[in-house]
């Protein structure tokens, strides 16, 4: 009787735990892109639209991906079994939102959107132009994500000069300030907004230095692509770090409590950022890394990170034959409000 009791509560938790899977229904990858920043919010319609802002360099031009189906928000893909590669079929479902002038600011990248307030949203885009790496701020009053995005100035800081760096990331925090966080290369940087000022000026650090360091490696290639999910009582930072479309190319995580100062480094960097996101020869993930957060169609956290598919030893001079970086999502998992590590799912795997 016990026993059979057990048995009809295993196949009640499978069928659930499968239930849960289709009902979510995301089919990897999601798109040939690199560097998602996405946000979701549920429109009049009543559906969760999801809004993955891309940059095209070559066009440099700023798109706007948005669609109602997490697995059609980029290009459609469909993978071609022969080689290993996939090929976008379906419509396009990117808008134009910014046009950089060409032989300007002409290299755009990693465009990332965030929910300034009620009324505004604000977009930070990575320029890399003769002038070096600025961050572009453009406006959007929250009514359509999709269109009438305008400039709004070049970030900088509060005595007027310019922010040098790229993969900006801007958040809330509970503690009622706004923080901007950004790269040099080696060194991620966060800074608290200066919101007299506009949407694009922040303070200069006490010691009247760039920022307050939050993480850096000099003996590594790159330290980039902040992020933060605040979840509960912690603060979930972020990074990644290596050479990005190698196998080598990983995703950290340090928590934070949201009681203590972001700009005061001294109080929580005793603890240990945690690898949460590598390379997996049993999945064939490869360079998980470059990653953003949101909330996804169970309405809990999600996270979308770029990686590429390989099933043979990786040949990075195939770079410049073709880039293979796609963009994958996948539910996160928590441990005291904390992100736990996490395998990169095989492509085309519902969830
Ligand atoms: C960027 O634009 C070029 C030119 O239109 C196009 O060939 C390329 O596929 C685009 N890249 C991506 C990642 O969409
Ligand atoms: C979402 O997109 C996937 C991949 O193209 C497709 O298989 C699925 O049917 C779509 N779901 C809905 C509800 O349209
Ligand atoms: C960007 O330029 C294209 C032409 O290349 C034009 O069709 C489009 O309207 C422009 N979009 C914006 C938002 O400026
Ligand atoms: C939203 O932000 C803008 C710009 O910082 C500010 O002027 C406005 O008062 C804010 N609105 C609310 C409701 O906080
Ligand atoms: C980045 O910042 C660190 C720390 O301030 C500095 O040592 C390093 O030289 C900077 N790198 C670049 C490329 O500016
Ligand atoms: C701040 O950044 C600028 C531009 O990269 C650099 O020239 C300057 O040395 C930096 N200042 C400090 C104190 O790190
Ligand atoms: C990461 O891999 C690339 C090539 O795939 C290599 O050039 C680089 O040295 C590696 N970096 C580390 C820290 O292992
Ligand atoms: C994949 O397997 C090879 C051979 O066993 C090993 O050398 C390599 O470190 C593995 N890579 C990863 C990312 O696990």
């Amino acid at each position: 009787m016990v026993s059979i009791m057990y048995t009809f509560k295993f196949a009640l938790a499978v069928l659930s735990l499968l239930s849960l899977c289709s009902a979510n229904n995301v089919i990897n990858p999601l798109g040939h892109q690199a560097d998602p920043q996405p946000i979701s919010r549920i429109e009049s319609d009543g559906k969760r639209w999801y809004y993955f802002p891309s940059a095209n360099r070559t066009e440099a031009k700023v798109y706007m991906f948005a669609s109602t189906n997490l697995s059609q928000v980029y290009l459609g893909t469909e993978p071609d079994t022969q080689n290993g590669r996939y090929w976008e079929h379906l419509p396009n479902t990117g808008h134009v939102i910014f046009n950089f002038t060409k032989n300007v600011h002409q290299l755009p990248e990693a465009p990332a959107a965030f929910k300034w307030n009620e009324s505004h949203y604000v977009m930070y885009v990575s320029s890399d132009g003769p002038t070096g790496n600025r961050l572009y701020a453009l406006h959007n009053d929250g009514k359509d994500l999709k269109k009438d995005w305008t400039f709004s100035g070049v970030v900088q800081y509060t005595d007027g000069s310019p922010l040098v760096g790229y993969d900006a990331f801007a958040f809330n925090h509970p503690n009622g300030n706004k923080y901007l966080m950004y790269t040099n290369v080696t060194t991620i940087y966060i800074n608290k907004f200066a919101p007299e000022y506009g949407f694009a000026t922040i303070e200069h650090v006490k010691d009247g230095g760039n920022g307050t360091v939050v993480a850096s490696r000099y003996e590594d290639p790159f330290t980039e692509a902040p992020d933060v999910l605040i979840q509960g009582k912690k603060l979930n930072l972020l990074y990644t770090q290596n050479d990005f479309f190698s196998p080598n190319y990983t995703t950290f995580n340090h928590a934070v409590s949201t009681e203590l100062d972001p700009l005061d480094p001294e109080t929580w960097k005793t603890g240990q950022p945690v690898q949460v996101l590598a390379s997996s020869n049993t999945t064939g993930v490869y360079g998980t890394g470059s990653v953003g957060t949101f909330i996804g169609p169970d309405n809990k956290p999600w996270i979308a990170y770029t990686c590429f598919y390989s099933d043979e030893p990786f040949n990075r001079a195939d770079e410049n034959l073709y880039d293979p970086r796609q963009i994958q999502a996948q539910p996160l998992v928590f441990k005291d409000d904390e992100i736990q590590p996490m395998i990169p799912v095989k492509p085309t795997r519902h969830f």
